[in-house]
């Protein structure tokens, strides 16, 4: 029982993304992921709902002929994508023999100079060099060699022969801080953002953040208190 809640939480935290319906604000809406107003609420959309080019976006979306469809990787799919889109979207590579985009099935079949994108699965296709070969990448744990560990840098760390995923204190320099989603440059330190300090929508809005009302919240709380609401529920229920 404990097991599968730790679990739950640790599934809410890592895919932890504002939900649409915590936006009041239509503008806000908007600004966030898939989110659109409709009939006063802010709801997840569909790709075919989207009626604007602008909110039609990778990784989930694709504009075409005027309409905007959800992607699903295949071999006629990832060939329509333009060369700067292709690796936007989970299971295609870009071919630089072929100058095309084509789907991708398993890293380890791709040669190193073909070596990048991602697969259907979200996973990205790592070079080794080194080794001459193309690599699947699970997590920074799959990544077997200091170089490749670089690659994914600040992501991951390499740390006693072994590449770990990097925590925002590790971080030393304001750019990479910025880059990892969770974190936020302060005081010359890269910390674990706290989203009511954040003052602009634009520093805010991401899986950590949302933005609503001038206010800048955090997503996974929310996910977290709801969740421990509904374990003190359940409490009274059994
Ligand atoms: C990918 O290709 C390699 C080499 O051909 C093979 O050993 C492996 O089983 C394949 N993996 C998947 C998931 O198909
Ligand atoms: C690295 O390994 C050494 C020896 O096993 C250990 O003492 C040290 O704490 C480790 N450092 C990190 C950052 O894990
Ligand atoms: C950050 O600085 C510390 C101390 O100088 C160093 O040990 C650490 O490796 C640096 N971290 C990164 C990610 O460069």
């Amino acid at each position: 029982m404990w097991k599968t809640m730790i679990l739950l939480v640790l599934v809410n935290v890592i895919n932890g993304q504002c939900s649409c319906s915590k936006f009041t604000d239509e503008s806000s809406c908007f600004a966030y992921g898939y989110c659109l107003f409709v009939n006063g609420v802010c709801v997840e959309q569909k790709c075919e709902a989207i009626p604007y080019q602008e909110k039609c976006k990778s990784p989930l979306c694709l504009w075409k002929d005027n309409k905007c469809l959800t992607f699903k990787a295949a071999e006629s799919t990832c060939q329509t994508l333009l060369p700067q889109q292709c690796t936007e979207y989970q299971g295609c590579y870009y071919d630089y023999t072929n100058l095309k985009c084509q789907i991708s099935n398993n890293c380890s079949k791709l040669e190193i100079d073909q070596c990048n994108g991602q697969l259907g699965n979200g996973n990205s296709c790592i070079v080794d060099p080194f080794n001459n070969k193309c690599q699947e990448m699970t997590d920074c744990k799959s990544l077997s060699t200091e170089f490749m560990c670089l690659s994914q840098f600040p992501f991951c760390l390499y740390q006693n022969s072994s590449c770990k995923p990097s925590s925002c204190n590790e971080i030393n320099d304001s750019v990479s801080c910025s880059i990892m989603d969770q974190c936020q440059w302060n005081n010359n330190k890269c910390e674990i953002k706290n989203c009511q300090s954040i003052k602009f929508g634009y520093q805010c809005n991401g899986k950590t953040c949302g933005f609503d009302k001038d206010q800048c919240f955090s997503c996974i709380e929310q996910y977290g208190y709801q969740f421990f609401a509904g374990l003190i529920s359940l409490l009274f229920i059994l």
